[in-house]
């Protein structure tokens, strides 16, 4: 089953796909960082950036200038089917799953959500 609206995309901040899709409609960002601006998503451990991407391309059909696309297939960053993938193909114990290994792998950390520095 796909990404439901439900299902979060961001874990680190706990931004569910449905509040992603609705900033897009309501704040219509012009590139897909702006989405930052929604409850911080992607700007902790990274993993879902390409998927915050890949719903700006389908909810704001914005078109980026040429400097600001990334081409998440060229991109040096971390691969992986489930990063790779987008909301349609996969389900959330998958995608999950994926960002689980992609901590290990890459040895990025998620934000310290307790208070401590
Ligand atoms: S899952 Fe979105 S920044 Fe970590």
């Amino acid at each position: 089953m796909p990404l439901q609206d439900d299902d979060e995309i961001c874990f680190c901040f706990h931004v569910s796909l449905r509040k992603v899709k609705s900033f897009c409609r309501i704040e219509k960002p012009r590139v897909a960082s702006q989405i930052s601006q929604c409850l911080s998503a992607g700007t902790g451990c990274g993993w879902c950036r390409p998927m915050l991407r890949k719903i700006h391309k389908q909810e704001c059909n914005v078109a980026e200038p040429w400097w600001r696309q990334i081409d998440d297939a060229a991109d040096t960053d971390y691969h992986s089917t489930e990063r790779d993938a987008d909301a349609a193909q996969l389900d959330a114990d998958t995608y999950a799953g994926g960002r689980q290994t992609y901590l290990k792998e890459t040895g990025a950390r998620p934000p310290q959500t307790d208070g401590a520095s």
